[in-house]
């Protein structure tokens, strides 16, 4: 019986060796493939939570980090038709959809950036800067123009980001970062029940024709627009369905979160579906996606290494793309 101990000790151990190396989470290529890997977890599982602005540096450089914030809460009223600074965007605020100043889990938040930047994109084809990033969203989701990389604003903002993502270890993705990824639905997403899920409970704020509610002085938007002029434009993040589902699923109607959703995933897709498939602002993308099996699985526009038609890129169903992709990945090898 003693001798038996050491033993079966040993076999304990090695099973818990194996048992953690199962756990360790594969590296995810979230510009490549849509993953079902990262459900929502609960509470408990401590969810990166960023600094207080208490601890803020003190000087110059928390002068900074304390604009860049600014700028990222009331960027129409800086940089929007009415600004105050520059007339370089479309009256949206980063913070109508990177939520809380881009601090919320699943709201879209910043806590990844500083860690995983500079990194190759597929989009664009190259290694990507902080700077790089922020002036895709200028120029997609604020449908507008670039700013000066060398400009206050851009450092700012570069500042703010980097000062909320310190602390996180470099290369890692904190729990709760970016967008949700929500589960495939096994058909594909419908814009007709879509727009039932939109007219019971987005329109009230977000309004019939999607165009939102500005403020009563015209400089920032109460309710922001969901489509039309002054929405985000075709090569925005929103326009994939699976990033639009995932942030609405998390966060919208408004008051929703992760832990206290307000939609199924099926309205969720659907009314993603909806959404982007109405009237918005179009940007020339002939020469996004320089590689094109590099594209994600919900990019709506061809040529596709895959064979699969750009409705089923846009509304799915994915698995069945997903399936043909890792298959033809092997056939490589
Ligand atoms: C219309 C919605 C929208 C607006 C407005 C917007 N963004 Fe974004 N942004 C997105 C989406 C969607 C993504 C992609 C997230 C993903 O792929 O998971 C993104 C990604 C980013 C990223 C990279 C995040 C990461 O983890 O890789 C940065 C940085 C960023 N935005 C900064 C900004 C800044 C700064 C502004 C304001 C100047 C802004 N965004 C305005 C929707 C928006
Ligand atoms: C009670 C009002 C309200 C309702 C209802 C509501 N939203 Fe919103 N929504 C907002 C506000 C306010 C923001 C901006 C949040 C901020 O700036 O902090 C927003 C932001 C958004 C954004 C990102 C910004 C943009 O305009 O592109 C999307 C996408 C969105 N909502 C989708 C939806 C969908 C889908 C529904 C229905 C399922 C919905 N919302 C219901 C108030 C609402």
């Amino acid at each position: 019986m003693n001798k038996a101990l050491p033993f079966i000790l040993g076999v304990l151990l090695l099973l818990a060796i194996l048992l953690t190396v199962n756990d360790v989470p594969k590296p995810s290529e979230d510009h490549v493939a849509l993953t079902t890997t990262e459900q929502p977890v609960p509470k408990e599982k401590n969810l990166w939570v960023a600094p207080d602005v208490a601890t803020l540096p003190t000087g110059e450089e928390g002068e900074l980090v304390k604009y860049g914030k600014e700028l990222v809460q009331f960027t129409s009223a800086y940089l929007g038709p009415k600004g105050t600074v520059m007339h370089i965007s479309n009256g949206m605020n980063c913070q109508n959809c990177h939520l809380d100043a881009g601090t919320k889990p699943w709201g879209n938040n910043y806590f990844a950036v500083y860690s995983m930047y500079p990194k190759f994109r597929e989009r664009s084809g190259a290694i990507e800067t902080i700077p790089k990033r922020v002036n895709d969203c200028f120029e997609r989701s604020l449908n507008g123009t670039a700013l000066d990389t060398n400009g206050k604003e851009m450092r700012a903002i570069v500042a703010y980001i980097k000062w909320l993502g310190t602390g996180v270890t470099k290369g890692e993705k904190p729990a709760g970062s970016g967008i949700m990824e929500l589960p495939f639905l096994d058909r594909a997403a419908n814009p007709e029940n879509g727009r039932m899920v939109y007219e019971q409970k987005c329109q009230s704020c977000h309004q019939a024709d999607g165009a939102g509610i500005l403020n009563a002085e015209k400089t920032a938007y109460t309710f922001p627009p969901l489509w039309g002029k002054n929405s985000y434009n075709n090569g925005a993040g929103l326009f994939r369905l699976s990033r639009f589902a995932g942030y609405a699923k998390a966060n919208m109607p408004l008051g929703a979160s992760y832990d206290a959703p307000q939609l199924t995933d099926e309205e969720a897709w659907d009314v993603a579906a909806y959404v982007n498939s109405q009237q918005r602002p179009q940007k020339d993308l002939s020469k996004d996606w320089p590689n094109i099996s590099g594209k994600p699985l919900d990019h709506p526009f061809g040529p596709f290494a895959d064979g699969f038609s750009e409705q089923q890129h846009k509304y799915g169903p994915f698995q069945p793309i997903k399936e043909k992709r890792e298959s033809m990945k092997k056939d490589k090898k």
